[in-house]
């Protein structure tokens, strides 16, 4: 008989909650001025911000909810709960290794950066290690498990990038032979890791989100064919003409990579569409607080497009705005919103789901308080648009404030995540 524990990956609550810490942080500093605009763009401070998100937040973030995803949409247990535990940990030592380095590059401390970032490498080989026997026996019939197998192949580029990118920086007998890569491997460090890893994983868990929560046909047919097809193949193509163009300078590359950015903009925009026929051939008739906020980080999503067409014509902005938009609005506003449900399920499983058809129990949405949910939604994507705005005057008042924003609405959100794990409106009720 499979109970509760059976279906929670153990380790997923602790993964969950060290992320959010990590993200907290990162906009307390964000927010008190220790990153762009304030500073410049590749200060110490700035990169240690934004892998404190990209890394910290996201990508951690994203593992937790793929070890408890991986098992369902494969209906096969992760091989081990230890390696799950193990990868949390090497995570997060090899992460706060990679901050320190990146603060401290320039002096004593250079080398830690590095060592940080081989330990994120192999805790991340770890977890994929765990992920790949059932993501690879489901990929034939399952499209989520298509896009995550794609989505973590980026994160393997984006952190052998960023592996270069440190190693280039910090010991000199490589320096000669990485150095090109560095700098003129940014751009492919950037599309592998917002577009490969954070954006397709995303995509790939919302074709099994959405339809589940909002009642929807999870047979998606041809169209979320095209956008796995346009999307994939239109990063992987931007990437290799990204990464080429690093290393050979030759404007074919360049031209690879613009074309493989316009496949991946129409496949996103395919994407949109069908997340609008999702809402609308929905059984649900009230939609849920997460699925209206969310719709606020779809919004940020198609910005994106015209904001990565600045971005292909070279316009000095375009950078900061691009991955403002793409880290704060579209992937932490996708993530803020689907955690207000999946705390409360995963809760639901830890108290209900072994009662399940012997008494009666509470339903999922009976954990939370929708009316108090509001105003972290509202405090989080109001500081988005404030934030940016900064981002695109790069103006460093309105991003701070924006951030501060952000922030204060995280918090909020976070109240209503540990109520809704440890039962407070099920004990008021
Ligand atoms: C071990 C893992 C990683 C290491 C060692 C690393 C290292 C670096 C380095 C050294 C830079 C500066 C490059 C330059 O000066 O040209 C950089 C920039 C950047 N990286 Fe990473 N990276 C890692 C993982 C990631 C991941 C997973 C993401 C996103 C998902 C990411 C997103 C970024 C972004 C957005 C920038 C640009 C920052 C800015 O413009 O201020 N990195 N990374």
């Amino acid at each position: 008989m499979s109970g509760p524990s059976d279906r929670l990956s153990r380790y997923t609550p602790a993964i969950f909650a060290c992320a959010f810490i990590n993200f907290v942080l990162a906009q307390l500093a964000a927010a008190g001025g220790m990153t762009w605009p304030a500073l410049p763009l590749l200060a110490p401070t700035t990169l240690a911000v934004v892998h404190l998100t990209t890394l910290g937040w996201l990508t951690l973030l994203m593992l937790g909810a793929l070890f408890q995803f991986v098992p369902v949409i494969s209906n096969r247990p992760l091989p081990s709960q230890r390696l799950v535990l193990a990868t949390l940990v090497l995570f997060e030592c090899g992460l706060w290794t990679l901050v320190a380095g990146f603060i401290g590059f320039a002096g004593a401390l250079g080398d830690l950066l590095p060592a940080g970032a081989v330990g994120v490498l192999v805790a991340v080989a770890l977890g994929i290690a765990n992920l790949l026997a059932p993501l690879s026996h489901a990929a034939r019939r399952s499209l989520p498990a298509r896009f995550v197998l794609a989505g973590l192949g980026s994160l393997i580029v984006t952190i052998a990038l960023g592996v270069c990118f440190a190693l280039a920086l910090q010991v000199p007998s490589l320096a000669a032979r990485l150095g090109p890569l560095l700098g003129a491997g940014l751009p492919a460090h950037l599309l592998a890791g917002l577009a490969g890893w954070l954006t397709l994983t995303a995509v790939g868990v919302s074709y099994k989100l959405l339809p589940m929560f909002l009642l929807a046909p999870e047979e998606r047919g041809a169209l979320a064919e095209a956008v796995f097809a346009l999307l994939a193949g239109g990063t992987a193509l931007a990437i290799a003409g990204a990464v080429s163009f690093a290393l050979l300078h030759s404007s074919i590359c360049g031209t690879i990579e613009t074309a493989g950015v316009a496949l991946a903009g129409v496949g996103t925009a395919l994407y949109l569409g069908d997340v609008a026929r999702i809402y609308r051939s929905r059984r649900r008739r009230t939609i849920e607080l997460h699925n209206r906020a969310v719709l606020a980080a779809f919004l940020a999503l198609g910005l994106l497009l015209p904001a990565a067409l600045l971005w292909q014509v070279g316009a000095d902005f375009a950078t900061p705005l691009l991955v403002a938009l793409a880290l704060s609005g579209w992937l932490s506003g996708l993530a803020v919103t689907q955690l207000y449900k999946i705390v409360a399920f995963l809760s639901w499983l830890v108290h209900f789901g072994g009662k399940l058809g012997t008494a009666t129990v509470p339903r999922v949405q009976d954990l939370v308080n929708e009316s108090r949910g509001v105003l972290g939604f509202g405090l989080f994507f109001g500081g988005v648009a404030v934030q940016g705005a900064g981002a695109a005057l790069a103006a460093s008042g309105p991003f701070r404030v924006g951030t501060a924003l952000c922030l204060l609405g995280t918090l909020a959100l976070g109240r209503e995540y540990w109520r809704a794990w440890r039962l407070r409106y099920v004990a008021q009720a």
